[in-house]
């Protein structure tokens, strides 16, 4: 039989046609191994050991995943969080200095707040918008520059080109989590990046059914990451794992789909007069509107408003809004929405959340892969004034 050559295949179809193919039985989807160890081989073979992320679930999925991203390896962890905790963990030391963009997740900066000191490392956040202002902020024990492929809650898009030169030219490890474009969007290793890391609870899974996280880049960096995450215990269980593969299968039909629903949703809210304003980067009045559009594949399935009517008019919407549930997460198949002043940023006092450009009636919507004119009616329906 000739041999399927991958490297040919556009990315839909590489996410049906995995790098590591199922061989069990001639079964197409590779079985749960709930072996948490498997025999081992020769003396020079590694040992096989569920937390060392080195069983066959774990590491076909970790291969898709890095396959995605046009890495050279992959890695999945427990959840975002615990692989955000293992990179940090595994690029720094103590004494040294991290560069981290504005408007990153707020798990990210929590973790940064209440753990960098004790750990001897400082911190400081830069404008991603603004190159010109990074030089200045860079010292000589600066290691690591961390982005985000569009900041939480305002979508804003940074310089990336200009992440990567800054880094290559003061050889810092650049990081860019890349949950909110997926690599459907945006492939940030091709662009020149270090390590992308994920939520793969977010898009990657999509079914609102599966905790987990991801890592692609370099295999130097990739090994140092797998003896860190294997010293906090943060693997992805078997089960999950194949949750998250079965997710990846569709990766590509609902990113496109979320893409074209967020930015017909966009529109109509845009075109709303009960609307004051709208944030999303396939919209022309996003002010990285042209670096989005040259950079992603898509605007992406996230987008924020804010009803002309205020905190009043948000009460108003949730309460009549049907298609979209209330909750903090995004990228799953179902439309959700979240009020980023109670939630990501519920730690923040009326005058930081001033300082972030985040009123307080915004609402972030996370689209789903429904109808885009059923969300259009939904969220029309629910803004009219009360009669
Ligand atoms: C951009 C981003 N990174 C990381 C995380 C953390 O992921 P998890 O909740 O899977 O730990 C999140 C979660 O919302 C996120 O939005």
């Amino acid at each position: 039989m000739v041999s399927l050559d991958r490297a040919a295949l556009r990315i839909e179809s590489r996410l049906l046609h995995g790098p590591i193919a199922s061989r069990v039985e001639g079964a197409l989807v590779l079985p749960i191994f709930r072996s948490t160890v498997f025999e081992s081989g020769p003396p020079e073979s590694e040992l096989r050991y569920a937390r060392r992320s080195n069983l066959p679930n774990q590491l076909s999925v970790a291969a898709q995943i890095a396959d995605l991203e046009g890495a050279e390896q992959g890695l999945v962890a427990a959840s975002g969080m615990a692989a955000v905790s293992a990179v940090l963990l595994a690029l720094l030391r103590s004494g040294d200095h991290l560069l981290v963009q504005e408007g990153v997740y707020g798990g990210t900066r929590l973790w940064l707040r209440e753990r960098a000191a004790a750990l001897g490392w400082s911190v400081d956040s830069f404008d991603g918008t603004e190159p010109d202002t990074w030089a200045a902020k860079r010292r000589p024990n600066t290691r690591v520059v961390w982005v985000e492929s569009l900041t939480n809650p305002l979508l804003r898009v940074a310089d990336h080109e200009a992440v990567v030169r800054f880094a290559r030219a003061h050889g810092l490890v650049s990081v860019i989590d890349n949950t909110f474009a997926s690599p459907i969007n945006f492939r940030p290793l091709v662009l020149g990046y270090d390590l992308a890391v994920h939520s793969a609870t977010k898009y990657l899974n999509g079914h609102h059914d599966v905790v987990a996280g991801a890592i692609a880049g370099g295999a130097p960096l990739l090994a140092q990451i797998r003896d860190v995450l294997s010293q906090l215990g943060g693997c992805l269980d078997p089960q999950a794992c194949y949750l998250l593969q079965r997710g990846l299968h569709t990766l590509a039909l609902r990113v496109e789909r979320q893409n074209a629903n967020a930015l017909a949703l966009a529109r109509a809210l845009e075109a709303h007069p009960q609307v004051r304003f709208v944030g999303y980067p396939g919209l022309a009045s996003h002010p990285e509107h042209g670096r989005a559009a040259r950079l992603f594949g898509g605007g992406g399935g996230v987008l924020v408003f804010a009803p002309a009517g205020g905190v009043d008019a948000v009460e108003r919407l949730v309460d009549r809004v049907q298609l979209a549930a209330e909750g903090p997460s995004l990228g799953g198949v179902r439309t959700t929405l979240a009020r980023p002043a109670r939630t990501s940023h519920a730690g923040l006092s009326r005058a930081e959340l001033a300082a972030a450009g985040i009123p307080p009636d915004l609402v972030r919507i996370a689209v789903g892969i429904e109808a885009a004119e059923d969300l259009i009616a939904d969220f029309t329906r629910a803004l009219e004034p009360d009669p």
